[in-house]
Order: structure tokens, then C-alpha cells, then sequence
């Protein structure tokens, strides 16, 4: 009897609970940047399908504003980059910026836009500076044209930072030693104070793999959640994985500069599946559900304990047309592959019950067919030109050094890099050649551990450095024809 009123109890508590966490819904990041991209409303679905309640744009491109028209997710829309310039010098042009990219969108069925994101981790030590003067002030004209717009008090103007303002990399060995790098901070302190007087939340991106990938002696464990045997303890507090050291010591900064409550949004956090070798679906997955895990546990970190941190997963879809100046992973972030399938089962409710991710539904494809080094070429003193160029223009990251095609022989990387190549430029005639080298096949020449893709059936939608790209295809296409004729 008191077992089952004790059981029910339990239930009960859960029910609450679960109604409790279905409002902290998980986020994530939907970039861009890839030569093919799944239609709009196809990714919208699969979000909506997967449980996704919140998603992190990195412009106010159109057509994925009317993608997300009449759905309930939480949108923050951004401003990049170049444009921190046009829209600290003219209050106008912010004014046009509100209004063709927000307040356009609010109305009945529309989009629900909750944040503006004005630039993107404007502070970082490699843009030395250039941004460091006009990110407050086009910071302060967004929130103003918001504001007139009479939609200020629910849509907030913010700065997603990289953790590089406050975490350089050996200088803070503990949280609470934690402070703002010294050439930003007084940058940093009237951001934060501009932001806490718009009631707007502090948006900071958090790399756990980073370390991991910056620094060969750092403690594997200590990247996941699992529990380590390296520790850090700072004071009272102890602390297990570097998520929550991370954190912490933004929170220690926002202490020092007067802001003890100012609310924390994890703008970007995940791990790539491919490029490195520390970056597979296993480790992707690991960390992931650990880090969803921790978060929906209510438990916060030691310096926020008991704390809900929102945040938006890196990154929703894998982008081919990404620098990958930071590394080969920078193309392998999704947790959905380039269609829409998902790449490993992740729980977003982080209680291990079953709804797990879904795929894109209608997906259509190329033909089933692949351009390889035809296995009976002898000559192949043109090979390392041929790999090079199919290579510039497509993606061969997952033949670097430790990743998942890695394992292939000459001939093998050549078939890799001419698929890619093919695949890109959409199967086209004449895009499977390479010096009578290539050859197609509608055999798969997958591996178990290296996958030959065909391609998804669209094109990006009007990506300009797609054209100057197409453009230099036709040119150094012509140069090679030439050179190899
Ligand atoms: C609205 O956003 C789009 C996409 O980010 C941008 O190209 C456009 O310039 C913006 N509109 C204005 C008036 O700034
Ligand atoms: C924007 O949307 C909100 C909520 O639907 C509404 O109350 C408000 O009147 C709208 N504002 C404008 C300027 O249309
Ligand atoms: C301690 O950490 C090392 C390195 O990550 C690991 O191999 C070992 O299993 C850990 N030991 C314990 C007791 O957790
Ligand atoms: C295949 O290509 C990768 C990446 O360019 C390179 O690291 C590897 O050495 C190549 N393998 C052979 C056998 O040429």
C-alpha cells in the first residue's frame, strides 16, 4: 500500500518534472554553409519531428524565416559580421534591419523571433580587434529599433562570444580566478552592462572538443561527463568536466564586473563526427548525451547550482562549404548528416526515453552512381594533380589524418576525391574524366568505415561565393584541360 502510494508518487513527480523540462527544450544551431542544402520546410519538419524547440540562425535569411512561419520554435536571428560596421555609424540602417528582418515577420502565424544576435563571436583573438569598437554601438541602434518597433520587451538584442574572452588558454586554472581577457574587458563590461538593462541574456559558445583538439595532455575524461579522475577543485566546489569550468568562470567574471545574476545562454556546444582524431560518432554521441544529460538533471554547475542553462547544440546539419582554417572537423559538426539522416540517436529529453531523432522525410537524391579511378589505369603520374583539384573544389576532409578515410591507398584516395568532385558538380557529364583516369559506377565503393556519398538532389540557394566558385571551376577546368592535353 505505501509502496504504491510512494510509487505513485514518484510518477507523479516525474509527470511534473517532464511537463517541467518540456519548457527548457533543447536548441540548435542550423547553419548554412553547405553546396547542397535540404529544402527549408524539410528541415523545419525534421526539427519539429526531432523535438527541437529552439533554433539559432546565423543571418535572417528569408527563406528559412518563412520556413519556420507559424511553427512555435524560438528563433534568434542574427546579424554578421560585416554588417557591425553599416549598423554602428547609422541608426537607419538598423532601423531597416529591424524592420525588414523582425518586425516583418511579427504577425499572426508568423515568425517567433525571441533574439537578435548582432555579430558572431566579434571579440575573437583572431579578428584582432576590428570589431571591438562597433559591436555596442550596432549592439545599442538593434535594441533601439526593437524597442520603437514596440517589440523590444520580447525580443532582446544580444552578442554570442566566444569563451576565448574570458578563457585563455592557461590563465584562469581555477573558476573563480576567472576575469575578461584584459584588451576586451572594458568592451566587454558595457556590453554586459547595456545587455543587463534590456533584461537581454549573455550568449557565450562553449568547446569542450576545443580543448581536447588545442592540447594533447589534456584529460580525455574530463571533456564528457562521465566522471574523472582529474578534478579540479576550486574552493567548496568540485569540478568533473570542463563544461562546467567552462561556465563557471564566466560566471566568476560576471561576478568581478558587478554582474552576479546576469542570465547565461550557451549559444553553441557539441562535437564534430569526423576530421580529427577525436572526432567519431561515438565520442559525437558521448558527449552530447552527457552534456543533455547534466543540463535537464536541474543540478547547474557549482557556481549556478540548481540553474536551467538553455542551450543550442553544434550544429544541426553538416557544411561542405565551411573554412576549415580551425581544422577538418569544421565540416562535420551536424548531428544530422548533409540529407537530413540522423548520425547516432541522442534522447533531447535527456531522460533515456525512446523519442529520438527523425529524418527528413521525401529526400531526393542523384542517381545512384559514383565517379571512381577506373581500376585498370597504369599511367598515374597525373594522379596528385587530378586528387588536388577535385580536392579544391569539393570536400576530401575525411581523408586527412585521422578520420574516417583515412585508411584508403593512393587509388583509393583518388576514387574518394573524384566521387566527391562528381557529387558536387551534380553528376554532370564530363565532371567524371580527370584524364580518362575516372570512371562511374553504380557500384557503392564504401567501406565499412569510409562512405563514397551520392549527393542530395538541390542546390544552395543563392550563395554568392557558389557562383565566383563556379566560375573558377570553369576557369582552372580550362587550365587543366589544357595543361593535361
Ligand atoms: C535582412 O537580412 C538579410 C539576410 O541576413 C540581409 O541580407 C539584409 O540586408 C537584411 N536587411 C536589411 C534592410 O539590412
Ligand atoms: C507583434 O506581435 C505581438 C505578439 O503577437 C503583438 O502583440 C504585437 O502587436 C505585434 N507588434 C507589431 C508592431 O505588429
Ligand atoms: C583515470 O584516467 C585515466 C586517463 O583518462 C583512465 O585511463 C583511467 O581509467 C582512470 N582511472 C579511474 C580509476 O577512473
Ligand atoms: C590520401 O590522402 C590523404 C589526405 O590528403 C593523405 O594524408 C594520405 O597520405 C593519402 N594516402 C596516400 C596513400 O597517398
Amino acid at each position: 500500500m505505501a509502496a504504491a502510494t510512494l510509487s505513485f508518487l514518484c510518477f507523479f513527480l516525474l509527470v511534473i518534472g517532464m511537463a517541467f523540462f518540456k519548457g527548457h527544450g533543447v536548441g540548435v544551431n542550423w547553419g548554412k554553409m553547405a553546396t547542397h542544402q535540404l529544402p527549408s520546410d524539410m528541415v523545419v519538419r525534421m526539427l519539429i519531428d526531432s523535438g527541437f524547440d529552439k533554433v539559432k540562425l546565423f543571418d535572417a535569411d528569408a527563406d528559412t524565416l518563412a520556413a519556420l512561419a507559424g511553427t512555435d520554435i524560438e528563433v534568434m536571428v542574427a546579424i554578421p559580421n560585416y554588417m557591425l560596421e553599416g549598423l554602428s555609424g547609422d541608426p537607419q540602417a538598423a532601423v531597416d534591419w529591424v524592420d525588414e528582418n523582425v518586425t516583418s515577420w511579427n504577425y499572426t502565424g508568423g515568425v517567433n523571433i525571441r533574439y537578435v544576435a548582432v555579430g558572431n563571436e566579434p571579440f575573437l583573438q583572431t579578428y584582432k580587434g576590428i570589431y571591438n569598437e562597433l559591436t555596442l554601438p550596432a549592439l545599442m541602434n538593434i535594441q533601439k529599433a526593437l524597442n520603437d518597433a514596440g517589440l523590444g520587451g520580447r525580443i532582446k538584442a544580444t552578442v554570442p562570444f566566444n569563451a576565448d574572452i574570458y578563457n585563455s588558454p592557461g590563465s584562469n586554472p581555477i573558476p573563480s580566478a576567472g576575469d575578461f581577457r584584459s584588451d576586451i574587458r572594458d568592451s566587454a563590461i558595457q556590453i554586459i552592462r547595456f545587455l543587463s538593462e534590456n533584461d537581454a541574456p549573455f550568449v557565450v559558445n562553449i568547446y569542450p572538443f576545443l580543448s581536447l583538439y588545442d592540447d594533447d595532455h589534456f584529460p580525455m575524461d574530463f571533456a564528457f561527463f562521465e566522471g574523472t579522475n582529474k578534478t579540479i577543485k576550486d574552493g567548496d566546489a568540485v569540478y568533473t568536466n570542463v563544461f562546467d569550468a567552462n561556465f563557471d568562470t564566466l560566471v566568476w567574471s560576471l561576478k568581478k564586473a558587478g554582474y552576479p545574476d546576469m542570465p547565461i545562454i550557451v549559444g553553441e556546444v557539441g562535437w564534430p563526427t569526423d576530421g580529427d582524431k577525436n572526432a567519431n560518432t561515438e565520442m559525437a554521441k558521448e558527449f552530447n548525451q552527457g552534456l543533455l544529460q547534466h543540463l535537464m538533471s536541474g543540478m547547474g554547475t557549482p557556481a549556478r547550482k540548481g540553474s536551467n542553462i538553455d542551450v543550442y547544440l553544434f550544429s544541426l546539419i553538416d557544411e561542405d562549404a565551411k573554412s576549415i582554417a580551425p581544422g577538418n572537423f569544421e565540416r562535420h559538426w551536424g548531428i544530422f548528416e548533409y540529407d537530413g539522416k540522423p548520425k547516432y540517436e541522442l534522447d533531447l529529453s535527456g531522460h533515456e526515453e525512446d523519442d529520438n531523432l527523425m529524418s527528413a522525410h521525401g529526400v531526393k537524391y542523384l542517381q545512384r552512381r559514383w565517379c571512381i579511378l577506373d581500376p585498370d589505369a597504369t599511367d598515374l603520374t597525373s594522379l596528385p594533380g587530378s586528387i588536388n583539384f577535385a580536392c579544391t573544389f569539393s570536400d576530401c576532409t575525411s581523408l586527412g589524418y585521422g578520420s574516417s578515410c583515412n585508411h584508403l591507398d593512393l587509388r583509393g584516395n583518388a576514387s574518394y576525391a573524384f566521387n566527391m568532385y562528381y557529387q558536387v558538380r551534380n553528376q554532370k557529364a564530363g565532371d567524371c574524366d580527370f584524364s580518362d583516369l575516372a570512371m562511374i559506377t553504380d557500384e557503392d565503393p564504401s567501406d565499412e568505415k569510409c562512405r563514397f556519398p551520392v549527393m542530395i538532389a538541390y542546390s544552395s540557394v543563392a550563395a554568392p561565393e557558389r557562383r565566383v566558385l563556379d566560375l573558377l571551376v570553369a576557369i582552372l577546368g580550362g587550365l587543366s584541360a589544357f595543361l593535361f592535353l
